[in-house]
């Protein structure tokens, strides 16, 4: 099916920040130009280190539909610019985050604390905090009380440059749970303006009262081919570690995902070497996230393979977690993607710059190629490549005006706002500060 199909139809109305004018939502042609442009020089899956293709004084101009009909010299603009100034900032694509664990409702920071003072992930899991404990948070809230949570997270993360996003499940715990996540997931995506796409975590934690065997049984004979028959799925994920699920499910969940038609996903050596990683190349999984205890052996399938490495920097961040081997995944010839892994546990970032610049920083990642990573190869993991990810004609007016010319600024400066103005489909969603220009945006 198509994966973004229910994500794409949002209602801008529901979610434009206090900065939109009623003027700035009417889905009129329009034209932004800036100091530079910048998109991914290659299309997606760019494999090793991303560049860009840069354009000096550039513009885009798109139709009344939100599709992008000139990328060039501001010089050569179809129709005057609408905003943007030709003497500053950068005109890039706007960020994709290709790994996320909305929707969710209550934040855990006393669990923060509690690693603060020594206590480790696994052991908070292993007390019945962590994912159980937002599995509980879900079942006790209304559906309206959920997305009520999410919904200013949706807004801080379009206001930073987002213009698209996965939502996954993993909260559910149970069949019907889970089902009810994958709902309200689709409930989120057509309540926000970005485009999402929905990811059934069908083996997250094991959940209370059941052993690991019964439950990748049931989420593989009953979790996987429900949710397909339904339409709320995308992709298929599964978190292999010694507190989760083991390489064995991995290959069962592969099989259900890959009998319902839908691409398979893997949280792979997060908090130890499992091996996930080579073995979810070997099955022919989209991706592999987080990997900070990746192999030798899965740094080659991931170099050589289909499998893009989903990078996970705010997540290491938080957890103070060794940083996976970044430099051998680029040389390697592996295709990276960054993204939040916004989550109430490991990362509780709605931040693209953030987890740029945090990635730049922890992981040895060059800003330009870092932007490839958050831009058209994110794209590329979620299966929206053909229409976002990057600023060419016939794709989505999805983009970001920075603030400063340099895209490095972006990882420079961690903490601030680099974002002048978000627009989706042409759109302006959000936006620390007004556009400079003509129209004023
Ligand atoms: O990607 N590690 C597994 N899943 C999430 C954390 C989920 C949670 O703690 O709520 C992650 O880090
Ligand atoms: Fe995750």
């Amino acid at each position: 099916m198509d994966p973004a199909g229910p994500g794409l139809a949002g209602d801008p109305g529901a979610f434009s920040g206090p900065d939109v004018t009623e003027g700035d939502r009417a889905m009129t042609r329009g034209a932004l130009v800036a100091r530079r442009l910048v998109t991914s020089a290659e299309p997606p899956p760019v494999r090793g280190r991303g560049r860009l293709r840069s354009i000096e004084r550039g513009g885009v101009a798109w139709d009344d539909a939100g599709t992008l009909v000139f990328v060039g010299d501001a010089g050569d603009l179809p129709w005057p610019a609408t905003s943007g100034s030709p003497d500053e900032g950068c005109i890039a694509p706007g960020f994709v985050d290709p790994h996320t664990h909305l929707p969710f409702v209550g934040w855990r920071a006393d669990e923060f604390e509690a690693r603060l003072g020594g206590r480790t992930y696994r052991d908070l899991a292993g007390e019945g905090g962590g994912i159980a404990r937002s599995a509980r948070l879900l079942a006790a809230a209304s559906d309206d009380e959920v997305v009520a949570f999410c919904l200013p997270i949706a807004r801080e993360m379009a206001a930073l440059g987002t213009t698209a996003l996965e939502l996954k499940t993993g909260y559910g715990l149970s069949v019907e749970a889970e089902l009810r996540q994958a709902r309200l997931a689709r409930t989120l995506a057509d309540a926000i303006t970005q485009t999402c796409t929905v990811t059934l975590l069908a083996c997250h934690a094991v959940p209370p009262g059941m052993t690991r065997a019964d439950w990748a049984r049931a989420a593989c004979d009953e979790l996987i081919p429900a949710a397909a028959a339904e339409g709320l799925a995308d992709a298929v994920d599964i978190y292999v570690e010694d507190i989760a699920f083991d390489l064995d499910d991995l290959g069962r969940v592969a099989a259900a995902a890959a009998a319902a038609g839908l691409p398979l996903r893997c949280h792979a050596d997060q908090l130890g070497h499992s091996g996930a990683a080579e073995a979810g190349a070997a099955l022919g999984a989209r991706s592999a996230d987080h990997l900070n205890h990746i192999g030798a052996e899965g740094v080659a399938a991931l170099g050589a393979g289909g499998t893009a490495a989903v990078l996970l920097p705010a997540s290491t961040f938080l957890l103070r977690a060794t940083a996976p081997p970044v430099e051998d995944l680029l040389d390697a010839g592996g295709a990276i993607a960054i993204a939040t892994d916004c989550n109430p546990g490991t990362s509780p970032v709605c931040s693209m710059p953030e987890a740029i610049a945090i990635g730049c920083t922890l992981y040895g990642i060059e800003p330009a190629s870092a932007l490839v990573a958050a831009t058209a190869n994110a794209a590329w993991v979620l299966g929206l490549d053909d229409r976002l990810g990057r600023l060419e004609v016939g794709m989505r007016a999805d983009l970001v005006l920075l603030e400063e010319a340099d895209v490095s600024q972006v990882a420079y400066r961690p903490g601030h706002d680099p974002v002048a103005a978000t627009f989706v489909a042409g759109e302006r969603v959000g936006g620390a500060r007004t556009a400079a220009g003509p129209g004023g945006a």
